[in-house]
């Protein structure tokens, strides 16, 4: 660490700082803040008046951002959002917050920053327009300088969010200012927002070059000189080394400039250590600083080839991923920190390591993660172009917007070392209907990417894979991409030879947690029989078997996608729709069910049986898992099915008799037992390599619901970090076995300074209760409880059924 700390480049970057702060000259304003301007908002949803300036009245509320107010809304089956939109409505709303600022500021520019509203928002500050953005996805910001008071009188910002003509999305959305929101404070001369890119242009294991472009902005009548330091930090956070750039009387205006910084041996950002290093640039002059911006930047080599696939840091990878929408299930679209990261852990739990953004751009903060965490993130930006899906979708402004949509998406995420892929769109229409702009519009995204970014590969997501559609043709993307047609992935090289291959998306299979059809295991249900006509069989109670064997015509059942990936080295990977359940899209249902069953996990979190499927094909950790449960009617005839690893069998017994001893066949990735007749008891099964015992199970058929087991996820949780706590609730037996088909309605309550009961959820798509109740019945045994707290100390949760014994959990937030 001392020898660290005395590198040269080190000391050499601090007598620069010392030598430039030490010049004193007139003071021109301070370095850049960035204040969370989350906090302390009014709200109203109201279609029918103006509210820009503070007339505020009657029926608006207090709330804090990130907020969506649709998942408020109850569920209805004329909702104008329809299936897609989870029957939840949209509509108009207001938002307003006031907010003083220190005299001592105002020289400095202010900004507004939104990283996403949806959708159609028009701001205004005291009264004065600044503009208005239909995208509901893509962060951007308002200069407010001119309009503001220093007077110690308050600045008023309102903001109209225009989400009424509906059905305007085939998936949830969510309504309203559902992302972070920021007030940014820069000096006169500054570096200009999302402009800063950071690549590299050589790496190799022993040396790195860095190459900085920055575009700083002044905005002084005066020419000032200023120089421009700019540090690197390792991933441990010690200054490595170091580039300045004097920039004499430098004038009014946009100025651009490139620095080129060297690494020595440079530690490589990969999904097992996923070690990113920070850019620390300042603008100094006057011996001050006047700006100072913090990017953090990872350095990995990777390769797309048509024969082998994707190789990172020079070894090959199979990118194991699946989509997700940006919905976080109870809490709806309104971004969270702790809910993202609970969702991308439990898919790296299953050996997930990509992750395509469906379809839309993420929260930046999601990206965050998913560097921080290691993943191979395919980010989308559009699910329509010009070709319309819903009448009011973003085909409305697509000629007026996508450039500059585009363009900012691009130029926001470009600096993610997860991010390896750019999906210019998803199924767009264009593939059918429209040839001209079928050719030039992924000719002028890619040209996009090429002049903001350079570094990475674009691809389109298609369905249709026939030679007459212009987009999957089209060589101006670099990637070809499959949606489904798994049948046709085996003779990819030679239906487009050269060519680099990924499955943009895969499977589309479905399950209910915890349900199960008492039909052969190995029949098959086509669910819908087609996609054109309108489903009218499946489950009474919209529910769908999850042994894998209900899929959708355009899709597979999961198996068959993943062992086809698996199989071809052409194939770099595939992302399977989709992680977790979503809002909307009930797919092959309508109402009442209200969310899809295409997900790994349901929409509460807990995972479908498949989820170990992928886990005992996807990672070395060892994996036993059985289904279904053990509570049936006597004589019922079962398939028992086991998925495992780390073993090369399985030894199976019914009350203590040995049933069978299964090995796995080469082309499945499970066993299974065969028409077991049922008795009340134990299903015990043991896995073994080369004899030797590695894991076993035992299920057993539960009693009756005696009381309710409560769990944390997390034992504890940051105050500072504002995480969230996720709390199981399981309806169990007198010997703690989850009662399978339990469907207790279950209170909860919680005790805590600044603790309150956010969201419940079960998992269960076609539940009508609003997810903020507090009460919830359980679904196949479970609930979820999501519980906020503010202060450090303690949070008790409580739960209480009729006829149960209740349940009780404390965490600690520190
Ligand atoms: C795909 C589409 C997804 C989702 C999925 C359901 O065709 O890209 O957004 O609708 O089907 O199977």
């Amino acid at each position: 660490m001392l020898k660290r700390l005395f590198h040269t480049g080190y000391s050499r970057v601090m007598s620069l700082l010392l030598l430039l702060l030490a010049t004193t000259g007139s003071s021109i304003g301070q370095s850049r803040q960035v204040i969370n301007f989350n906090p302390d908002w009014w709200f109203k949803l109201d279609s029918s008046q103006q509210y820009i300036d503070e007339q505020r009245g009657e029926g608006w509320r207090r709330l804090d951002l990130p907020h969506d107010w649709s998942i408020e809304m109850p569920f209805s089956a004329n909702s104008p959002a329809a299936s897609g939109g989870a029957y939840l409505d949209g509509g108009i709303g207001w938002y307003q917050k006031s907010f003083k600022l220190a005299k001592a500021d105002s020289g400095q520019r202010i900004f507004i920053a939104f990283e996403g509203i949806y959708e159609n928002s028009e701001v205004w500050i005291n009264g004065h327009f600044l503009g208005k953005r239909p995208n509901g996805y893509i962060g951007f910001e308002y200069e407010m300088s001119r309009y503001l008071y220093w007077d110690g009188r308050d600045n008023l910002l309102s903001v109209k969010v225009n989400n009424k003509n509906q059905p305007n999305s085939r998936f949830y959305s969510g309504s309203g200012i559902y992302r972070d929101t920021k007030l940014i404070i820069r000096n006169p001369i500054s570096l200009t927002s999302n402009s800063t890119f950071i690549r590299a242009t050589q790496l190799n294991e022993k040396h790195a070059v860095v190459n900085l472009s920055l575009e700083i902005e002044q905005t002084l009548k005066e020419a000032k000189t200023i120089t421009v330091l700019t540090q690197l930090l390792s991933p441990d956070g010690l200054p490595i080394a170091s580039e300045h750039t004097v920039l004499a009387k430098f004038k009014t205006g946009l100025h651009h400039i490139q620095q080129q910084i060297s690494i020595d041996d440079p530690l490589l950002w990969s999904i097992e250590t996923p070690q990113q290093y920070m850019a620390r640039v300042q603008l100094i002059a006057d011996g001050q600083v006047l700006d100072e911006q913090n990017s953090k930047f990872g350095l990995r080599n990777f390769n797309f080839d048509p024969e082998q696939g994707f190789t990172l840091n020079g070894k090959r990878l199979k990118i194991r991923g699946v989509c997700l929408h940006s919905d976080l299930g109870a809490l709806g679209m309104a971004f969270n920190r702790s809910a993202a990261l609970r969702q991308l852990r439990s898919m790296k739990e299953m050996g997930v390591n990509g992750i395509r953004t469906s379809h839309n751009p993420a929260a930046p903060g999601f990206l965050d993660l998913c560097d921080s965490l290691g993943f191979v993130v395919m980010s989308e930006t559009f699910d329509v172009w010009k070709g319309h899906k819903n009448p009011y979708d973003y085909h409305l402004y697509w000629d007026q917007w996508y450039r500059r949509d585009f363009v900012d998406h691009v130029k926001r995420d470009r600096n993610h070392p997860s991010l390896f892929i750019w999906c210019l769109g998803n199924e767009v229409q264009e593939q059918w209907h429209s040839k001209p702009d079928g050719i030039a519009i992924p000719i002028a995204l890619a040209s996009i990417v090429d002049s903001l970014d350079g570094t990475r590969l674009t691809t389109i997501a298609n369905n249709e894979l026939s030679k007459a559609n212009p987009v999957l043709m089209s060589a101006a993307v670099d990637l070809i991409g499959y949606n489904y047609n798994h049948k046709k992935w085996a003779s990819f090289p030679k239906d487009h030879p050269g060519r680099k291959f990924i499955v943009t998306e895969s499977t589309s299979a479905l399950e209910s947690r915890g349900q199960y059809d008492l039909i052969p295991y190995d029949s098959v249900r086509m669910w819908p029989e087609r996609w054109d006509i309108p489903f009218d069989g499946g489950n009474k109670d919209k529910s769908i078997s999850a042994y894998d064997h209900v899929f959708t015509p355009w899709g597979s059942d999961h198996q068959t996608s993943l062992r086809l990936m698996e199989k071809y080295d052409h194939i770099a990977g595939m992302y399977v729709w989709t992680g977790f359940d979503y809002l909307g899209e009930p797919t092959p249902y309508t109402w009442p069910a209200r969310s899809s069953y295409f997900g790994i996990m349901d929409l509460a979190g807990f995972p479908k049986d498949v989820y170990y499927l992928y886990q005992s094909v996807w990672t070395a950790k060892p994996v036993l898992h059985v289904l279904p449960h053990w509570n049936w009617k006597k004589g019922d005839i079962i398939d028992v099915v086991v998925y495992f690893n780390q073993a090369d069998r399985v030894e199976l017994y019914h009350n203590g008799k040995k049933i069978g001893d299964q090995k796995k066949d080469s082309d499945r990735y499970e066993v299974v037992f065969k028409g077991i007749a049922f008795e009340p008891g134990t299903l015990e099964v043991i896995s073994y390599q080369q004899d030797k015992r590695v894991l076993s199970k035992t299920i057993r058929t539960a009693k009756k619901e005696q009381r309710i087991a409560l769990i944390a996820e997390d034992d504890s949780v940051s105050a500072a970090m504002n995480e969230l706590s996720f709390v199981h609730a399981y309806v169990v037996d007198e010997f703690g076995t989850l009662v399978p088909d339990a469907a207790n309605n279950i209170d909860f309550e919680v005790e805590g300074d600044g603790a309150k009961i956010l969201a419940t959820d079960n998992g269960n798509t076609t539940d009508h209760t609003r997810f903020q109740s507090t009460s919830r019945r359980a679904f196949h045994g479970k609930v979820l409880v999501i519980v906020s707290s503010k202060n450090k100390g303690q949070i008790v949760v409580k739960a209480k059924s009729k006829g149960l014994i209740s349940g009780e959990v404390h965490i600690k937030v520190e």
